[in-house]
C-alpha cells in the first residue's frame, strides 16, 4: 500500500540551492528546507553570516554547505558556484534566489543611478543565479520558487518605492515566464508575494518608530505583520510535489492586505 510521506522527509536527499542565506528568509528556508533532509548549498556576500546559517544547521543536524563571497550579480561567481554543485549531483532540485537589497525612494528622488541600482540587487540578482542553474534544473525538472512582493502587485502612498515596485513586478513576471519556458523541460516556477514582514531589517526602516508604516497592522485584515515563518512555509509549499500541478502562479502571503479593501 502506497503511505503518504512525513512532512520531514518532503525534501529527503533533494538538492537546494538558496541564493542570500545569511540573513532572513533565506536563512530561514535554508534551515527549513536541511530539516526536512535537503542538501542545502547556500551563497551570500556577507561571510560571518552564512557562516552563522552554517552552525545553526550544523546544530541542528541538517546538511548545509555554504560558499561566501559569492555576488549573486556576478555572472562568473554565480555560475562557477552553481556549476560545481551542479556538477557533483547531476542536477539542481530546487533554486531559491533570495538574495536582494531593497531601497525605497519617491520618484521625485530616485535618481537613474539609484533605479539601476535597485534593478541589478533586485531583477540581476534573480535572473543571473536562475540562468546558471537551469541546465541543472532541467536535469532535474526542477523548480524555481522566487520572492516577489506586496509592492510588485500594488502602489503604496506611504511607502514610497517607485524603483522597487518596479522591480517586484518584474520578479512576478519572471516566474510566469520561467514557467512557461521551464514547462517543457518539467521545470516548475512560482512566487510567493510576502506584505510587511517583521525581519531586522524592517524593524529598522518600515517597522520603526517615525515610519508612516509604523502601525500599519491595524490595517491589515489578519490585524498583523507576517513572520519569516509565514513566508518560508510557502516557498516549502511551492518546492515541493504537493505543489506538483502548480507553476507560474503568485502566491500574496499578506494577511489579505493587498486583497481586502480598507472600510
Ligand atoms: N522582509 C520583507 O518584509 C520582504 C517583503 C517582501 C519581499 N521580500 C523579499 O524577500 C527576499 C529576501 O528578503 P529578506 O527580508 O530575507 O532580506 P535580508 O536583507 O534579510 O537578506 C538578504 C540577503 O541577501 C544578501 N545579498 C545582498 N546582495 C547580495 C549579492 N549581490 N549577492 C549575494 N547576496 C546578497 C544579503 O547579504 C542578505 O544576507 C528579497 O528578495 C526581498 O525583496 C522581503
Amino acid at each position: 500500500m502506497k503511505t503518504m510521506s512525513s512532512s520531514k522527509s518532503r525534501f529527503a536527499g533533494r538538492v537546494v540551492v538558496i541564493t542570500g542565506a545569511a540573513s532572513g528568509i533565506g536563512r530561514r528556508a535554508a534551515e527549513r528546507f536541511a530539516a526536512e533532509g535537503a542538501l542545502v548549498y547556500g551563497s551570500d556576500v556577507n561571510v560571518a553570516g552564512l557562516a552563522e546559517t552554517e552552525k545553526l544547521i550544523a546544530e541542528a543536524g541538517g546538511s548545509f554547505v555554504g560558499r561566501a563571497p559569492v555576488d549573486a550579480t556576478d555572472e562568473v561567481q554565480t555560475a562557477a558556484w552553481l556549476d560545481a554543485i551542479g556538477s557533483e549531483h547531476g542536477r539542481i532540485d530546487v533554486l531559491l534566489p533570495s538574495a536582494g537589497i531593497a531601497r525605497f525612494s519617491p520618484i521625485e528622488e530616485t535618481s537613474l543611478a539609484e533605479w539601476k541600482f535597485v534593478l541589478t540587487h533586485e531583477l540581476d540578482i534573480v535572473f543571473v543565479p536562475t540562468k546558471a542553474a537551469w541546465p541543472w534544473l532541467r536535469a532535474a525538472s526542477g523548480n524555481i520558487v522566487l520572492l516577489g512582493s506586496s509592492a510588485g502587485v500594488r502602489g503604496s502612498v506611504t511607502n514610497t518605492r517607485i524603483a522597487h515596485t518596479a522591480t517586484k513586478a518584474g520578479v512576478i513576471g519572471m516566474a510566469q515566464q520561467f514557467a512557461a519556458e521551464g514547462a517543457a523541460h518539467g521545470i516548475r516556477a512560482n512566487s510567493v508575494s510576502p506584505g510587511v514582514i517583521r525581519t531586522p531589517a524592517t524593524e529598522g526602516d518600515l517597522l520603526a518608530a517615525d515610519h508612516p508604516m509604523r502601525n500599519i497592522a491595524e490595517h491589515i485584515p489578519l490585524k498583523r505583520v507576517g513572520t519569516i515563518d509565514d513566508v518560508v512555509s510557502a516557498i516549502l509549499f511551492f518546492a515541493s510535489d504537493e505543489a506538483g500541478y502548480i507553476t507560474g502562479t503568485n502566491l500574496m502571503v499578506d494577511g489579505g492586505w493587498s486583497s481586502v479593501l480598507p472600510g
